[in-house]
């Protein structure tokens, strides 16, 4: 809603339809007091992350070729992969200064966290739940939370790494001024071993498309 308002595009009377009668639900599921809880623990920063995250990984998908039904599941993951935020205390998200050793290991908490918050939902396939859990592990064995290398990481993890690093260098902060996705995109190389060559070498005209605005 907010994006057709900015760009002067109709809104979807679908869309708020839909989303008010989501809110009805939840209002009469679990009452008015944990509705407010909710919206008073929305995270907005990590909202937008995933929106960029969702939409670098569907053009990804789009440009390598990838059937419909696994850019669904990579547009998924997009939007469920940092779920486990959701958990994670709002003072230790938007810290402004240097997580302490402590607060690291809670923030590094998140893959698992979401994981299992989507595995008790259920009806997630496992290939899903892979993505959410697995999306800040790197080839060389040096991401988390399994140290997982090479081959124990399936490609569409490796997708949504990709995407995931993509898009938290895309967004916006009042301190920094916005990056263009060349510039983003020689940072990853810089990275080296710890992303897949070949998809890297696929996206580089994904992310050179986005030019600084
Ligand atoms: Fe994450
Ligand atoms: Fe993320």
């Amino acid at each position: 809603m907010f994006s057709s308002a900015c760009s002067g595009t109709p809104i979807s009377p679908e869309v708020v339809t839909a989303a008010g009668e989501a809110i009805i639900d939840d209002v009469a599921e679990l009452g008015l007091a944990k509705w407010i809880d909710a919206v008073r623990t929305h995270h907005s920063q990590t909202y937008q992350h995933c929106l960029l995250v969702t939409g670098a990984a569907a053009g990804f998908g789009q440009h390598i070729g990838l059937s419909r039904a696994d850019r669904k599941r990579l547009s998924l993951a997009g939007m469920l992969h940092d779920i486990g935020k959701a958990r994670i205390p709002i003072a230790i998200l938007e810290k402004p200064g240097p997580l302490t050793d402590d607060e690291r290991t809670a923030m590094k908490a998140h893959p698992q966290l979401g994981a299992d918050l989507l595995q008790a939902n259920g009806s997630l396939a496992p290939e899903m739940l892979d993505m959410v859990l697995h999306h800040h592990e790197l080839l060389d064995g040096s991401g988390y939370p399994h140290g997982l290398s090479g081959s124990e990481i399936s490609d569409l993890v490796r997708i949504i790494t990709i995407s995931d690093i993509f898009g938290a260098l895309m967004e916006r902060r009042s301190y920094k001024p916005a990056m263009s996705g060349d510039a983003a995109y020689q940072i990853m190389l810089d990275m080296g071993v710890k992303l897949d060559r070949d998809l890297m070498r696929a996206f580089r005209p994904v992310a050179l498309g986005v030019k600084q605005t």
